[in-house]
């Protein structure tokens, strides 16, 4: 049902877990299926120099979460802003169908927390 690189991210998820003193956290939740997304963010000069994430959710989401980790990595905010919830699912080799709305928790954190360090940081 996924394709490989979807089970490679879900088995090997990268830039997992919680961050010491991010500058930003964002977070998301689904409200077909209850789970959730919290997004870490290291930001120097506006770009964003180093990520991690926590999921609670299906194979989809992690896979999701990890890949988003490897697409924003060195990314000024506003370039990361930029990605989508397609582009995830896009660089996954696509999802299935009924497993599409699992890779929006991935970018809605990311935007979640680039708003809230703009909040905090005004820039
Ligand atoms: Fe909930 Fe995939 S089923 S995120």
């Amino acid at each position: 049902m996924y394709n490989e690189k979807v089970v490679d991210h879900f088995n090997s998820p990268r830039n997992v877990g919680e961050m010491d003193a991010p500058d930003a956290v964002g977070e998301t939740g689904s409200f077909k299926c209850g789970d959730t997304m919290t997004l870490y963010l290291k930001v120097t000069d506006g770009i964003i120099e180093d990520v991690r994430f926590q999921t609670y959710g299906c194979g989809a989401a992690i896979a999701s979460s990890s890949m988003l980790t490897e697409m924003v990595k060195g990314k000024t905010l506003d370039e990361a802003m930029e990605i989508t919830n397609k582009d995830v699912a896009d660089q996954l080799g696509g999802l299935p169908p009924l497993k599409l709305h699992c890779s929006n928790l991935a970018a809605d954190a990311l935007h979640n927390a680039i708003e809230n360090y703009r909040k905090q940081h005004g820039s």
